[in-house]
């Protein structure tokens, strides 16, 4: 069951979804934070800053699990998502540097990369909130709209349209990586809250897939309608269809 709000805006998407992570934090201050990368989450990681910055937030016994990372690019690569998860958060923040986890971009065996997280993630007894944007064709992490939902952490070969849609990071099509370690559907499905972030008219058809749609990997957020503890926060153009 998804509860969704709908938002007049980008802004107040982003205030509301900090203000849940925070009270997960109030809750459990040691919660293990499911963190996303892409555009959707920047203004929430700005409010969380800012409340880090007033004092009204402590981050010192938190760990946190990012949901993927492109295989090949090291984590000073400007555009790996430990880079930018370093840059628009951890290095803003009291996290402990080593309870920040990102999967491996740079380990070549992919078996060992994604055993490697899903070992992690059990050692920490699971994800108490997973923070999730959503592609436009209804992917969640980098798990691309397939035959099947896959469980556990694995290697991917990204879609076109995903690669398309992450171009705009890259100074050219051809440096986009075309393929990632993402979660699996297990891991974020075992989480105990979802929040997804949505925001912007390319996003609609996935939502609605989401929120309306049969349950299909076909469009793998359709999944979270099964998941008993999942809010979408999302503005009205995301929510148009
Ligand atoms: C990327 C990430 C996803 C993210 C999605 C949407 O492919 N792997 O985790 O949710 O894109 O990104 P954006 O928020 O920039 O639209």
């Amino acid at each position: 069951m998804i509860q969704a709000y709908t938002c007049k805006s980008y802004d107040e998407i982003s205030e509301i979804a900090a203000g849940l992570i925070a009270a997960e934090l109030y809750w459990k201050p040691n919660a293990v934070l499911g963190l996303a990368t892409g555009s959707s989450p920047v203004g929430l990681y700005e409010r969380l800053i800012e409340k880090y910055r007033m004092g009204s937030l402590d981050f010192s016994h938190a760990t946190s699990v990012n949901l993927d990372e492109y295989r090949g690019l090291d984590s000073e690569h400007p555009q790996s998502y430990r880079y930018f998860m370093q840059e628009k958060l951890f290095k803003h923040i009291n996290i402990a540097p080593e309870k920040t986890h990102v999967p491996d971009g740079s380990e070549r065996d992919a078996d060992k990369a994604c055993r490697d997280y899903d070992r992690l993630i059990e050692s920490l007894g699971g994800i108490d909130i997973q923070l999730l944007g959503i592609g436009r064709n209804g992917h969640i992490g980098f798990n691309e709209p397939s035959d099947s939902f896959v469980k556990p952490t694995h290697c991917v070969s990204l879609s076109a349209d995903t690669i398309e849609a992450n171009q705009r990071f890259f100074s050219s099509r051809e440096e986009v990586p075309t393929e990632a370690y993402t979660m699996g559907i297990g891991s974020i499905m075992s989480a105990r809250r979802i929040l997804v972030i949505a925001s912007g008219r390319d996003k609609a058809m996935a939502v609605r897939g989401m929120l309306e749609g049969p349950v299909t990997p076909s469009l793998p957020a359709s999944i979270l309608q099964l998941h008993n503890n999942v809010v979408l926060i999302a503005d009205r153009e995301a929510m148009g269809l």
